[in-house]
């Protein structure tokens, strides 16, 4: 494979890219390991919304994370992984240990029963174990489903019953900064809902006392200790699952993005070797969690199928300090870097000793994906964590899309602060307008699609292709809708300007209005509630919640306490609202659509230029909002 090293050469490769994406992409997967080729490099309708590459190929994905590299790698460490708790010895774990450690998880799994295309959820934190817990499920064919750690038993519970897991796996805790969180009282509490899942494995973090349920709860070390570390890769077919994971939708429940082994594969490895140019031996730290997909394609299975060195950190940026961060990337003499906005906006404002009391100088690549960057954070991160001299990567993309999309290539590609810039070889966008025209000159702004397959590509939502025709390739036919603004400026460069529809992103989590609102109606005070995002200085955006009560509340404080323990206890401490605001009324329209227009330019401060609120049936709502406006 020829990885992009001139401009010249990005703009030659991404032309052939398109011209002949087949060959293109074809020549990019002879690189690894297939126990069969592939007979046909693509089919697709985007109509039926259907893709899939490589067919008939036949492969695992851990051969070519883990196998092929031992004969060279075998004692190259593959996982540094550092604690919550900086007194506590750091891990390196060798290609070969990694080999050892998958193949008992895959034989352990075996033991329990567990098949090619069963579902296996992981709810773990972010230990060497949950990385041996996704691999060892893709070594024997199962479909892992990895669930945020972050979230409430009701959110484990939806997404363990939509895929129908036979198998839990977790801990008895975890920690989180200077919390503990008792991670197997909240599975016991999902156990009570979850008719499908016979097993659940429980590996010892944090040693609190748990209640282990005799024929259900197995102890993680009693049955590796019975698993050999012989565990033959499972054939799979290109387009087997690999995995599913979980995205918020605008509407309804959340969405099992399902993605398949082949085309997953050689994506995540490709944009993970071009975006970050690695090279041979360097250490590759992306502090996203594992339970997103951030962490599927950029701590394990890019960086692990290239053979390099990737760090799973536990902890938070915060914790013990505002340098922690800085003291892990020195530690372990990090060369690339990547992080969300979120959290370069939060260090930001630290005093900047908290930088300056590191050695940052084994840093070459800095990387930022999530939510987009304003030109503040940008600068302060190329500044302060790139000496003024690392190039950072701002890279869009989404759980859907499996890998990076558009990006800057690191010192190949010009930067241009804010911007993600150019898309990779073989992406193909397309900027819509309203009327569903693409607009094909440069200097234009419209919704973001994309025109042609990649490799990565969702194939479908778990259980509802229904649905993921709908959201995805309905609103453009014949494109794939991402639900993104964009500008395209006159050099044809990049910026993602945020979500068009009713999903908020929260400190780089995606967020869905709807299922945020329903979590609030929950309280029995509440009658009915509205939210929108609003420019948050640090979480980028933050959740505002509009509530009408039953009655009007007496005690206000206490109520939103009441509300915010709802939403956390519902869905997670994450979606929990910023500010809540009572109110009489919504602005709806005569067929009962709520006007969430008016409910964002209130939420961001704005009370003039409403727009029209003519088709109102009660304009005189839009007052009081104004007048309460937090
Ligand atoms: C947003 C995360 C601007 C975007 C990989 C997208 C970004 C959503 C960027 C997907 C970026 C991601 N600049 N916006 N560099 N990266 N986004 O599924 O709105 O958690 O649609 O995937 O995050 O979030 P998801």
């Amino acid at each position: 494979m020829e990885i992009i090293q001139s401009e010249q050469a990005y703009s030659s490769i991404y032309k052939r890219s398109i011209e002949d994406p087949e060959a293109f992409w074809a020549d990019i997967a002879s690189d690894f390991q297939w126990k069969k080729k592939w007979d046909n490099v693509l089919e697709w309708d985007f109509h039926k919304a259907e893709t899939k590459w490589f067919l008939g190929g036949k492969m695992n994905i851990t051969e070519n994370c883990i196998d092929r590299h031992l004969p060279k790698r075998a004692s190259q460490t593959a996982i540094i992984w550092e604690s919550n708790d900086p007194h506590e010895a750091s891990k390196h774990i060798t290609y070969q240990e990694l080999s050892d450690h998958v193949c008992r998880v895959g034989n352990m799994l075996k033991n329990q029963g567990v098949k090619k295309g069963d579902r296996v959820c992981i709810y773990m934190p972010m230990i060497p174990e949950v990385a041996y817990a996704i691999l060892g499920c893709a070594r024997i064919g199962a479909v892992h489903s990895v669930v945020f750690a972050g979230f409430s038993a009701g959110s484990l519970v939806d997404r363990i019953n939509d895929s129908g897991c036979k198998v839990v796996l977790t801990s008895d805790g975890s920690y989180r900064g200077d919390k503990k969180i008792d991670l197997k009282v909240i599975v016991d509490d999902a156990m009570l809902k979850c008719p499908t899942v016979e097993k659940t494995i429980v590996y010892q973090r944090t040693l609190n006392p748990v209640n282990m349920k005799p024929g259900r709860d197995l102890w993680w070390h009693e049955e590796m200790a019975k698993a050999s570390t012989q565990c033959p890769a499972e054939v799979m077919d290109s387009e087997d699952l690999l995995f599913i994971l979980y995205t918020s939708g605008s509407t309804g429940k959340p969405k099992g993005m399902v993605h398949t082994c082949g085309g997953y594969m050689v994506y995540t490895n490709y944009t993970f070797r071009t975006v970050f140019q690695y090279q041979e031996g360097q250490v590759f730290w992306c502090t996203a969690d594992v339970g997103w997909v951030t962490g599927h394609s950029y701590i394990l299975y890019g960086p692990l199928s290239a053979g390099a060195t990737t760090v799973i950190f536990e902890g938070i940026p915060s914790y013990p300090d505002m340098g922690r961060f800085w003291h892990v990337a020195e530690k372990h003499r990090v060369n690339i870097f990547y992080t969300a906005p979120t959290a370069i906006r939060s260090l930001e404002k630290a005093p900047l000793s908290f930088v300056e009391n590191y050695d940052l100088q084994e840093i070459k690549i800095l990387g930022s994906v999530g939510e987009p960057i304003n030109e503040e954070a940008w600068h302060w991160y190329h500044e302060h964590i790139g000496r003024g001299q690392c190039p950072i990567v701002d890279t869009w993309w989404q759980t859907e899309t499996g890998g990076i999309m558009i990006s800057p290539i690191a010192n190949v590609t010009k930067l241009k602060p804010a911007f993600a810039t150019l898309p990779l070889p073989g992406v193909q966008p397309a900027v819509m307008d309203e009327n569903g025209n693409e607009l094909t000159e440069n200097g234009v702004e419209g919704r973001l699609t994309i025109k042609f397959p990649w490799p990565a590509i969702a194939r479908t939502i778990y259980g509802d292709h229904q649905r993921f025709k709908e959201t995805y390739f309905s609103t453009f036919p014949g494109k794939y809708f991402t639900g993104d603004g964009c500008k395209r400026d006159e050099e044809g460069f990049y910026r993602i300007t945020g979500r068009v529809d009713d999903i908020i992103i929260v400190s780089g989590h995606n967020m869905g209005t709807a299922e945020i609102e329903s979590a609030i109606d929950e309280h029995s005070a509440v009658c009915e509630s509205a939210v929108v995002g609003y420019p948050h200085d640090i979480k980028g955006q933050g959740v505002y919640a509009y509530v009408i009560c039953y009655d009007k509340p007496h005690q206000e404080e206490n109520l939103r306490k009441e509300i915010r323990d709802m939403v956390s206890k519902v869905i997670g401490p994450i979606a929990k609202p910023d500010k809540i605001q009572f109110v009489s009324g919504l602005p709806k329209t005569r067929s009962g659509k709520i006007m969430r227009r008016i409910l964002r330019k209130v939420a961001e401060g704005e009370t003039s230029n409403l727009g029209d609120t003519s088709t109102l049936t009660d304009p005189s709502v839009v007052d009081e909002i104004k007048n309460g406006a937090l």
